[in-house]
């Protein structure tokens, strides 16, 4: 199939995001389609915020709704979405208190506040450190940067914030360097996504819940990514067996609404006073009643099985092409949510599949990152996989 003819971008917007030649106009089920009627199978999901896919008949009701009530009163006042939505995340989680924000990185950098506020509440200014993994994304402002292991992120808006440093992503490490006076919080991707799709094994896990209990210290989920029914539970915390005291949302839980979450217990709440931190747009009525209705699709157990069987037949299916095609090494995931590791560049391969109509997306230079929409089928999910070998046997 012939590589489509590249329109420019328009020099207005700035040039921050390599972008793909096609322009999407409409989406249908797991699929977009472009100007010129071409239409994409997407395993990326917009990577991993439309897990209800495209043209949910559901989610423009739920958007028809909110759009008929009020759009926005600022946080002086109440509103009942947010409030019934605040009450489902606290019915269905570890957590007691719920902060609204507007994305990933504003979730995780209220999250760093929340911790310090908490910590220097029982240790005083000196327990303010904060430590993040090898191979972790947490976003691109000031601090969250400062938490992301990507130099090419870091490096050109040195000085990041203060206090933020990466450890291995190793139980020594973090014994060596969490400190019950100096250190205010540890922040984890239970999967991490941008940094190669490394699922964390239960054991590390709990092992660090274990050592951030025994020394005061928060310990932060950032399940930006992998939460939301991704991993075929509604938090991905589930399937290791600890909970966190903080845990960060964004993502999926508007289904393309811009809309971040920050969960904590009722001690890190309690730290809280009114005035600490604040968001003009955060929770407010339009999002939040269109992220009821996600929240209701999205804990339905019924979307949480077929997550997790299609995620079995997945693997299943990715060691086969492994098998059959020897180019596909290392893989990884849970749910809908996989990766693996190839030899040429994984940007040559996701440009091949996207001239033979499936939409991948990298997480580092040699891995492809896969996050179909959770409504996707296994007849969606076989038509990617026959095109995905396709695009890996050519190289
Ligand atoms: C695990 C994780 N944390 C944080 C973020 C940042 O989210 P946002 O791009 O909404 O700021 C991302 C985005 O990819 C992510 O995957």
């Amino acid at each position: 199939m012939p590589a489509i003819a590249a329109t420019p971008v328009t020099p207005s917007l700035l040039p921050t995001y390599k972008r793909a030649p096609m322009e999407f106009v409409r989406g249908e089920g797991v699929e977009l389609i472009d100007a010129d009627g071409k239409r994409y199978i997407d395993f990326t999901s917009g990577i991993a915020v439309n897990a209800l896919g495209y043209g949910d008949a559901g989610l423009q009701e739920a958007i028809r709704h909110a759009a008929e009530g009020l759009i926005h009163v600022s946080n002086l006042y109440r509103t009942a979405p947010g409030e019934q939505l605040a009450d489902k995340f606290v019915a269905t989680s570890f957590a007691d208190r719920v902060f609204f924000c507007n994305s990933g990185a504003e979730a995780n950098e209220g999250a760093f506040k929340f911790a310090r506020r908490w910590a220097r509440g029982i240790g005083g200014p000196a327990k303010h450190e904060i430590f993040s993994l090898r191979g972790a994304f947490h976003g691109r402002l000031f601090g969250t940067v400062a938490a992301t292991d990507r130099p090419q992120y870091r490096m050109p808006f040195r000085p990041l914030a203060g206090g933020i440093s990466i450890l291995e992503r190793d139980l020594d490490d973090l014994v060596i360097s969490v400190n019950a006076e100096t250190t205010a919080a540890v922040i984890l991707e239970p999967i991490q996504g941008e940094g190669g799709v490394r699922v964390l094994e239960p054991a590390f896990v709990q092992a660090v819940r274990e050592l951030t209990r025994a020394r005061n210290v928060a310990l932060i989920f950032d399940e930006i990514q992998c939460g939301m029914g991704r991993t075929g539970h509604l938090y991905a915390y589930e399937r290791l067996g600890v909970a966190p005291d903080i845990l960060t949302l964004a993502k999926p839980i508007a289904a393309g609404l811009p809309m971040g979450a920050i969960l904590m217990t009722e001690e890190i709440g309690a730290a809280i006073q009114a005035g600490d931190h604040g968001t003009t747009f955060g929770g407010g009525p339009f999002v939040a009643s269109v992220a009821l209705h996600v929240f209701d699709r999205l804990s339905d157990p019924a979307l949480l099985a077929h997550v997790r069987e299609m995620g079995t037949w997945f693997s299943d299916q990715l060691h086969g092409m492994s098998q059959r095609t020897g180019r596909i090494r290392a893989i990884r995931g849970a749910g809908l949510m996989w990766g693996f590791d190839v030899v040429e560049p994984a940007a040559d391969i996701i440009g091949r599949a996207r001239d033979a109509g499936l939409l991948l997306v990298s997480a580092g230079e040699h891995t492809i990152r896969i996050l179909p929409p959770l409504v996707a089928t296994r007849d969606d999910l076989a038509r990617g996989l026959v095109i995905l070998e396709g695009a890996l046997a050519v190289g």
